[in-house]
């Protein structure tokens, strides 16, 4: 059997007294013709493995490069040295895949994100990916621990959709047709007859329309999937490949929304204070690190550990969108003319900077707005006795911005249908979606948190593309 190997993480923790075991990893550096530091991805801490000096060959000892795969017997021994409780004194090395120093592009230095990103299949092999997607796999359990134990349904919504669930366009065709030829109609249009679905389809959106389905049967659903859009966004956020968590939930208002995702949110981050500590704290240091060189007005006021207790600890502030507005529009740095796009007044869509500026220079902590301009917001929010808004609900976290959105739905038919045809959505494509106000609706809501924000807010990565294994953005699909 391969397969009896401790694992790093776990020997760690053990009382060294001269236990036999097997472990297995990659080498990380070999020092003095002694020394391995392994490490098998279990933790960012290195295993020390120490051999006897001049018991293996120097042609052999050539082959113990960075990133070699070893399987190591040894018996676990108190460390004589300074940095850790054990170690491990081999009895036999064996290499299990060789790597070459000459070849391989990772050294251990320093390396940027960027030269990272171009070497994605590696990059898991250093402390700040490990770390990450060590974070990254925790919230990912928690997301499902939390509904779970609530008791909501995890639903699997369709990836193949013919609708486009936040109306916004940005989607990406899924077809069959021969591109060098596209079948056509006699007006010139594709078409769609001849394709696989025998009619139009793209990636979804969103699962929230389907959620709404499941909401008004089990009450409480949520989805966890990739959501696909189209939109030409080179930003530190965006992907066009992203995950989303989408809880939709029967009988609730915009206040339970509210409260159900303030509550989500630090569960999660409280999972990983709990769980990630080595992790967290690696991170922490990492972002002290890279901020040495920045002057001290451009350095974060609190340590990536200190965010996240802070976050725990305060409630969000809630406030409605007009109230937004107005604190931008009264703001110094209005007044000043330091924002890239004015703030025009109310009706304004908010640009990232002025959701930034809400929730780092004016409140320092995550705010919840509710009540936007229904111009600005999708088809399906419920409408408010104004004419003017809807009860609609986003997120903003210091670092990031919009990690939230969500609303109300409209569960009046007449209502929906009359919105439907302000904002020329075909009701025909739609006619499930009208059935649930038609038979036994309900007031209803639901919520969107895109996971690699969340991520990102959660590790302190500045960039989105270093949350997630292989980004899909515009130009970029390798992997
Ligand atoms: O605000 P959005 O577009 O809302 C929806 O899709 C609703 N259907 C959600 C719902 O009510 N069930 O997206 C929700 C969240 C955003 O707040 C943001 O965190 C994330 O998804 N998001 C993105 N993340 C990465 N890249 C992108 N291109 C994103 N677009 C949205
Ligand atoms: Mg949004």
């Amino acid at each position: 059997m391969f397969n009896k190997r401790v694992i790093i993480k776990d020997l760690l923790t053990w009382e060294p007294g001269s236990q036999e075991v097997t472990v297995m990893g990659w080498v990380r550096t070999f020092r003095n013709g002694q020394f391995i530091a392994l490490n098998d991805g279990s933790t960012n801490s290195n295993l020390q493995v120490v051999l006897d000096l001049g018991k293996y060959g120097s042609e052999f000892q050539k082959r113990i490069a960075v990133s070699a795969a070893l399987k190591i017997n040894g018996t676990v021994i108190a460390s004589p040295g300074k940095g850790q409780k054990l170690e491990l004194k081999a009895t036999s090395v064996e290499i299990l895949g060789d790597s070459d120093p000459e070849k391989y592009p990772l050294q251990p230095k320093k390396h940027s994100l960027e030269f990272l990103r171009e070497i994605a299949h590696l990059r898991f092999r250093t402390n700040t990916f490990g770390s990450v997607f060590r974070i990254r796999h925790a919230l990912a359990f928690a997301i499902h621990k939390f509904f779970n134990d609530k008791g909501f349904l995890y639903m699997h919504t369709p990836i193949i959709s013919a609708s486009d669930a936040e109306g916004a366009g940005e989607l990406f065709k899924v077809t069959t047709l021969p591109l060098e030829n596209i079948p056509k109609n006699e007006n010139g249009s594709v078409n769609f007859k001849e394709d696989f679905f025998e009619r139009s389809t793209n990636l979804t959106v969103s699962g929230q329309l389907e959620a709404e389905l499941g909401a008004t049967a089990f009450g409480n659903v949520y989805t966890f999937g990739p959501t696909f859009r189209a939109e030409n966004s080179n930003t530190a956020r965006h992907l066009a490949e992203f995950w989303m968590i989408e809880p939709e939930m029967a009988f609730y208002d915009l206040e339970d929304n509210m409260n159900l995702a303030e509550e989500f949110i630090k569960y999660i981050i409280k999972y990983a204070v709990a769980h990630n500590r080595e992790d967290l704290e690696f991170l922490t240091q990492r972002l002290e690190d890279e901020e040495k060189h920045l002057p001290q007005d451009k350095r974060s006021e609190m340590s990536l550990l200190q965010k996240l207790e802070f976050v725990l600890q305060h409630e969000f502030e809630r406030i409605t969108y007009t109230e937004a507005v107005e604190i931008l529009k009264e703001s110094n740095y209005n007044k000043k003319e330091k924002f890239r796009f004015p703030v025009t007044g109310w009706g304004m869509d908010m640009q990232s900077e002025h959701e930034r500026y809400l929730v780092e220079k004016h409140f320092k902590k995550p705010v919840i707005i509710r009540n936007y301009p229904k111009e600005i917001k999708a088809f399906y929010m419920r409408q408010n006795e104004d004419g003017k808004t809807v009860t609609a609900m986003d997120i903003l976290v210091p670092g990031i911005g919009e990690i939230v959105g969500g609303s109300q739905r409209e569960e009046r038919l007449d209502r929906l249908e009359q919105r439907m045809k302000e904002m020329n959505i075909p009701e025909k494509d739609l006619w499930w979606y009208l059935d649930i106000r038609r038979f036994g609706t309900v007031p209803h809501s639901g919520f969107g948190l895109g996971f690699e924000r969340m991520v990102q807010f959660v590790t302190g990565m500045t960039n989105i593309r270093d949350v997630i294994a292989f980004p899909r953005t515009p130009g970029n699909a390798e992997f």
